[in-house]
């Protein structure tokens, strides 16, 4: 997608932008493997936060709004200031408590919203390099080749993933849930970084992947890679998601219906 947007930007620049920010990102993530990570806690005390989150959603705002002053920024970290037609939302170490254990799953997300639509969305994971792109209508891609969801029909041969907020007020609803999904689908894994547990859907590494109380900033990517890769996601009820949603499903498409329907999730959330 090079075409320019009504205001004379391209989609490419912002990608190309978007890309420098996440390398930027994973340098720092990669420079604190072995050394102090400054580990602090915020909401919850498995709500972790090491220097790496906090260095990286500096430089990438530094990369970001030095190519675009006019833009916001809404980062995990720093959180946002002000409003504009095109907004940034960042993620800039997902997966922290899997870093802060040297466990090797974990990424930066980046995501651009112009005048409330997705546009353009990275997930890069800084210990395998993996690049995820997409534009919108421009297709997704893992380190320049296309990838796209897989053709499963069949949740039973299915390969599935899930997340756990930090907040305990979820956890009786997951465990249910988990619980309820484990004799439905061939296997069930908990990655723990949900941007690259988005980007492993949209590549066909699995076939779907829900999680309650998602922020904006762990999803805004890799919504945009599901959908480009020839996906689908939506909230609890299978309506298409919308940010902020109190629960996202995500599949190759054809899975989806069986999939809300198997998950069962609480009316609270929809
Ligand atoms: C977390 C991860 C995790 C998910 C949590 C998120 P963070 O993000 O994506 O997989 O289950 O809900 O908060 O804190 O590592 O950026
Ligand atoms: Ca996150
Ligand atoms: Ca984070």
């Amino acid at each position: 997608m090079n075409e320019q947007d009504e205001r004379g930007f391209s989609h490419r620049a912002f990608l190309n932008t978007a890309v420098r920010a996440a390398q930027a990102a994973a340098r720092i993530h990669q420079h604190y493997v072995g050394r102090d990570l400054g580990i602090t806690t915020k909401s919850t005390d498995i709500d972790l936060v090491t220097r790496a989150d906090k260095e990286s959603e500096a430089r990438i705002r530094e990369v970001l709004l030095t190519a675009y002053p006019d833009h916001v920024v809404l980062g995990e970290e720093e959180g946002q200031d002000g409003d504009a037609p095109y907004r940034w939302i960042v993620d800039p170490l997902d997966g922290t408590l899997n870093y802060a254990h040297g466990f090797p799953f974990y990424c930066v997300s980046i995501g651009l919203e112009i005048d409330g639509q997705l546009e353009v969305g990275v997930v890069l994971d800084s210990f395998r390099h993996e690049l995820f792109t997409a534009t919108r209508g421009g297709g997704a891609y893992l380190n320049g080749a296309p990838i796209a969801v897989t053709q499963e029909t069949e949740l039973r041969k299915s390969m599935l993933a899930t997340g756990f907020a930090y907040n305990a007020d979820t956890a009786a609803d997951n465990v249910s849930v988990f619980g309820r999904m484990m004799g439905r689908c061939r296997a069930l894994r908990r990655p723990g970084a949900a941007a690259l547990d988005l980007a492993y859907v949209a590549c066909g590494r699995l076939d779907g992947f829900w999680e309650l109380k998602l922020n904006a900033w762990d999803v805004a990517a890799g919504v945009l890679l599901v959908g480009e890769a020839g996906g689908r996601v939506s909230g609890a009820e299978g309506r298409p998601y919308r940010l902020g949603d109190g629960a996202l499903v995500a599949s190759n498409g054809p899975l989806h219906s069986a999939l809300v329907g198997a998950l069962e999730l609480p009316a609270a959330l929809t």
